[in-house]
């Protein structure tokens, strides 16, 4: 199986950033963490991280018919984006919808996601083991739905 990693803006500051909210892991430890749990289930994970909306709906495009699922956190374009709602919905490729931080215990505009309702399934305040999770979840996700 095919799956691709995405995240957006901000993201490639993991670990500098507000810490206390984020956590000190960067994303290197991260993509290194899943990319290791990709090759033990034989998947072959694709990371493309982000600060620009346009580059993120590029790559969703580019998985037409290509990627078999999407494991995205969206950062801030969670509440802001239909441009990328509606590449995903484009492209049709099931995906799950990560955050590291609880937004629902937080700021009330972070409380509406643009593709909560479209999701597989949206996991959210769990640090970075909820990627851990999502890839769990999309790797069983694709072996029962077999193809
Ligand atoms: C985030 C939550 C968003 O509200 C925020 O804009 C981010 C990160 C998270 O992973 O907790 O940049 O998606």
């Amino acid at each position: 199986y095919k799956i691709l990693l995405l995240n957006g803006p901000n993201l490639n500051m993991l670990g500098k950033r507000e810490p206390s909210i984020y956590g000190t892991n960067t994303l290197a430890d991260l993509v290194e963490q899943l990319s290791k749990q990709a090759c033990e289930m034989q998947i072959d994970l694709t990371h493309v991280q982000s600060n620009a909306e346009h580059e993120l709906i590029d790559a969703i495009h580019s998985a037409y018919k290509k990627i078999d699922f999407i494991v995205i956190n969206p950062a801030a374009f969670t509440h802001t984006s239909v441009a990328i709602r509606d590449a995903l919905l484009t492209v049709d490729i099931p995906f799950i919808e990560v955050h590291l931080s609880n937004v629902h215990a937080r700021e009330s505009f972070r409380h509406h996601s643009f593709f909560s309702d479209i999701a597989q399934g949206v996991i959210c305040g769990l640090g970075t083991k909820g990627y851990s999770y999502a890839l769990d979840a999309a790797h069983q996700f694709l072996q029962n739905n077999g193809d």
